[in-house]
């Protein structure tokens, strides 16, 4: 096997690219498209994104202390790449890109109302790191699109056009190839061993509603 080597650079990919909103008091909402996203802790719920101290949108957060990540789907992609190379020093992104500001009481930040996963955060730590300051932030709550319940209560997140984005190019998901702990079950549905038998997301879910 041979294999080149290159010098230190960004190749964890496939990432997820969000729409991140965010505003001052008194101010126009912004959105800045932000790919360095992450979740960092299950308990609390955590999550970062990494901005360049440059953006536009990087002093609005730092200055409120919230922004609310946005999951973008193949409807939403052309805005999410406008608004990743447009700043809101010169533009309304939420009107130009004709989205929706979704208001609720828990941070002064509005959602994306077409995006149909919103995650509310408050800045716990910010990290300077070099090129980009990470937030940290706690979520605070989480909506989700109606649309998207099925019958039984399940949010069927694979049915919202989910985007990810590699070495810079926007993809729609695939097909699915397994669930979490597949490749352990035993035809009975049992798990062999004693490993954990749960995705992570799911035993946090669990834990706040009392269950573990
Ligand atoms: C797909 C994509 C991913 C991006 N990811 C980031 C990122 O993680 N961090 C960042 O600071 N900028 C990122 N950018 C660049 C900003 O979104 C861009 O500079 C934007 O215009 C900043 O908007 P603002 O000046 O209104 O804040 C990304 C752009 C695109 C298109």
């Amino acid at each position: 096997m041979s294999k080149q080597l290159w010098k230190p650079g960004n190749m964890l990919y496939p990432v997820p690219a969000v729409m991140v909103s965010c505003k001052r008091r008194d101010e126009r909402p912004n959105i800045i498209t932000v790919a360095w996203a992450g979740t960092v802790c299950s308990d609390p719920a955590m999550v970062s994104i990494s901005v360049r101290p440059e953006r536009y949108s990087h002093d609005i957060i730092e200055d409120s202390g919230e922004f609310v990540i946005n999951l973008v789907t193949d409807k939403l992609t052309k805005a999410c790449d406008w608004c990743g190379v447009r700043s809101g020093r010169d533009h309304d992104k939420f009107r130009e890109m004709r989205l929706t500001e979704y208001t609720s009481e828990l941070i002064g930040a509005p959602a994306i109302a077409e995006s149909p996963v919103n995650i509310y955060c408050r800045v716990v730590k910010t990290e300077k790191l070099g090129s980009h300051d990470m937030f940290i932030g706690e979520v605070v709550g989480v909506t989700v699109d109606d649309a998207y319940m099925d019958e039984k209560g399940r949010f069927a997140l694979e049915a919202c056009g989910l985007i990810t984005y590699s070495h810079g190019e926007y993809y729609a998901l695939g097909r699915k190839l397994g669930k979490f702990g597949y490749s352990v079950k035993k035809k009975d549905g049992r798990h062999t061993g004693n490993k954990s038998k749960q995705s992570p997301d799911k035993r946090s879910v669990k834990k706040k509603n009392g269950k573990k």
